[in-house]
């Protein structure tokens, strides 16, 4: 272990938080790095990604897709990095990695339950694996094509549009020649989803009566892309187009705290004669999915691309954290982890 690796700084989970207070619930550490044990792999984090669906983790439930982290343990969530040690067949000092670690300067896991893959370059970015080549692109392809069947010509509805996945899925319908309206909190969201990612129709569902603005489109949705839950869902519902697709990718309007009530317009689905399925991606990685071939061809013509909402610093990640879960960020929201 070199001098660099003679200390390491983490973020431990102390408490549940309540709300965005995340400072009073998740502390700052600083240790000696244990030796590793067989089947170990050392990460120099270069980059962290913030996740909304970490959310969860940090409350108490226990029905949800991952269970709870334990009061006291470190914060989990995807690093992007470079090996520095290793004691794990496979995965050599300097090897590029990106996998589920820790809010770490230095993340050890076992690769196989951290679902740890290399990357080869090159990069046209080193962030890449957290933007057109990652897994919110990943899994805006899955909900979009494979959930929602999304055909050319028909109205997709995506809502938190502007963050990381959601974003991802308005270009993905975009780019399939569908009709997108995005919904999302706030003006510069709403003119960014129209005027730089170029779909057609943007809701600012903080200011204006989703539910009517959506009944204006002749026809009906016929794919809902669901980031959010909630009210949002209740205002898609009755607007679905007959035999429509609800792709239930997320419900972060709930994760803070107990399961969200509803639908209350669950009736729509007879009505309506809707499909609606959930979807997780490390189910895929976990069976061996590939990663879509067309997201790296659009990203290399310029029609997928990933805005980056990037702090700096391990001591910034609360901040971070709280501007994604906040919805100040457009796109994916990373940390850059200086050491
Ligand atoms: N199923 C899967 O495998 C999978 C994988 C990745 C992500 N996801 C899901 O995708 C969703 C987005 O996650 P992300 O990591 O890409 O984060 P993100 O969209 O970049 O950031 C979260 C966004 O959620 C919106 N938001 C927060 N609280 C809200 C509320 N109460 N009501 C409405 N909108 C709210 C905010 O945007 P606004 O300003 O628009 O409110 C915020 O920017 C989450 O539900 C996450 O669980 C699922």
């Amino acid at each position: 272990m070199n001098a660099a690796m003679a200390c390491n700084r983490y973020w431990r989970l102390d408490a549940h938080p309540v709300g965005q207070d995340f400072a009073a619930a998740l502390s700052l550490q600083t240790e000696t790095p244990a030796p590793l044990a067989d089947g170990e792999v050392r990460i120099a984090v270069d980059y962290l990604s913030m996740d909304a669906g970490t959310r969860m983790w940090m409350t108490g439930r226990t029905d949800g897709y991952q269970p709870p982290l334990a009061l006291g343990s470190r914060m989990v969530g995807l690093v992007l990095g470079r090996v520095c040690e290793s004691r794990a067949p496979g995965f050599a000092v300097g090897d590029l990695v990106r996998g589920f670690g820790q809010w770490a300067e230095l993340a050890v896991v076992v690769p196989a339950l951290a679902g740890l893959e290399r990357i080869e370059g090159p990069l046209a970015d080193p962030r890449d694996p957290f933007g057109v080549a990652g897994l919110n692109a990943w899994t805006a392809h899955i909900g979009v094509c494979d959930v929602a069947g999304l055909c050319a010509g028909q109205w997709l509805a995506v809502s938190a549009a502007a963050g990381a996945t959601g974003v991802m899925a308005c270009q993905i319908g975009r780019n399939l020649g569908a009709h997108v309206v995005g919904i999302a909190g706030g003006p510069d969201k709403c003119r960014y989803l129209t005027e730089v990612v170029g779909i057609d129709l943007a809701l600012d569902y903080r200011a204006q009566d989703v539910s009517a603005a959506l009944a204006r489109i002749e026809g009906g949705v016929h794919a809902y892309f669901d980031n959010v839950g909630g009210a949002l869902l209740d205002a898609v519902l009755p607007n679905m187009a007959h035999y429509g697709r609800v792709a239930v990718c997320g419900m972060v309007a709930g994760y803070d705290g107990a399961p969200l009530p509803g639908p209350s317009r669950f009736d729509q689905v007879l009505m309506r004669r809707l499909r609606i399925e959930g979807f997780f991606i490390p189910d895929v990685l976990a069976s061996g999915g590939v990663f879509p071939a067309v997201l790296r061809d659009w990203a290399r013509e310029g029609r997928l691309s990933m805005p980056f909402d990037q702090s700096e610093g391990i001591e910034n990640v609360l901040v971070a954290y709280a501007r994604m879960m906040g919805g100040a960020n457009i796109g994916k929201t990373i940390v850059k982890v200086s050491r």
